[in-house]
């Protein structure tokens, strides 16, 4: 008989929070430009599991597209952005957060030395075809770069930012 014991809803119950975050402003994950509705609902239950909130600019498919992707009984914590630049500005100019980048670029930090957050965290997310805009770098303090070894260019965006919520979270 094996010697594994795959755990139940009840064990994983007991290990969970019994009640959703309330919006403690830690670690925000940002998709500013985003194009597929079902990456922002495996974005958002990153967050869900990770204690982060989804910031998102309110295009009128968005609210829709995240209910039809997010798929966990309680709902997950969305803060909407408007003009994706203004609240970007607003989030480098806040002396007590930390604007880090997740995007392919020279001299970004490897995942595998990125620290835990300390401090407020806002994580920037690229779009899916074009990347994070020329007009956003300047308020990008850090980028974070995930190793590929393969011969595709780049992950999915979604996949990106869970790695490293996962790390900022210091749950990796
Ligand atoms: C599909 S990629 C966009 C690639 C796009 N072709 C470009 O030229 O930048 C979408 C987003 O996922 C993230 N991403 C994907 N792969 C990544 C990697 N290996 N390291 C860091 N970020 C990555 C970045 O935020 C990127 O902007």
């Amino acid at each position: 008989m094996s010697k594994i014991r795959t755990k139940n809803n009840q064990d994983l119950q007991r290990e969970r929070r019994y009640r959703r975050h309330s919006c403690w402003d830690h670690l925000i994950a940002a998709p500013l430009w985003p194009l597929h509705g079902v990456n922002l609902g495996t974005l958002l239950r990153t967050c869900e599991a990770t204690g982060a909130c989804l910031a998102v600019p309110k295009f009128p498919w968005v609210p829709e597209a995240i209910e039809r992707s997010y798929t966990y009984r309680e709902p997950g914590c969305v803060h909407w952005t408007g003009d994706q630049l203004t609240w970007l500005s607003k989030q480098a100019q806040d002396p007590n957060t930390d604007v880090v980048a997740v995007e392919l670029a020279e001299g970004a930090t490897r995942l595998a030395d990125l620290q835990p957050a300390k401090r407020r965290t806002v994580m920037v997310l690229g779009h899916e075809q074009t990347g994070i805009p020329d007009e956003a770098l300047e308020f990008i303090e850090n980028c974070v770069e995930i190793p590929m070894i393969g011969t595709g260019f780049s992950l999915n965006v979604a996949v990106a930012g869970s790695m490293v919520l996962y790390k900022l979270a210091g749950l990796l």
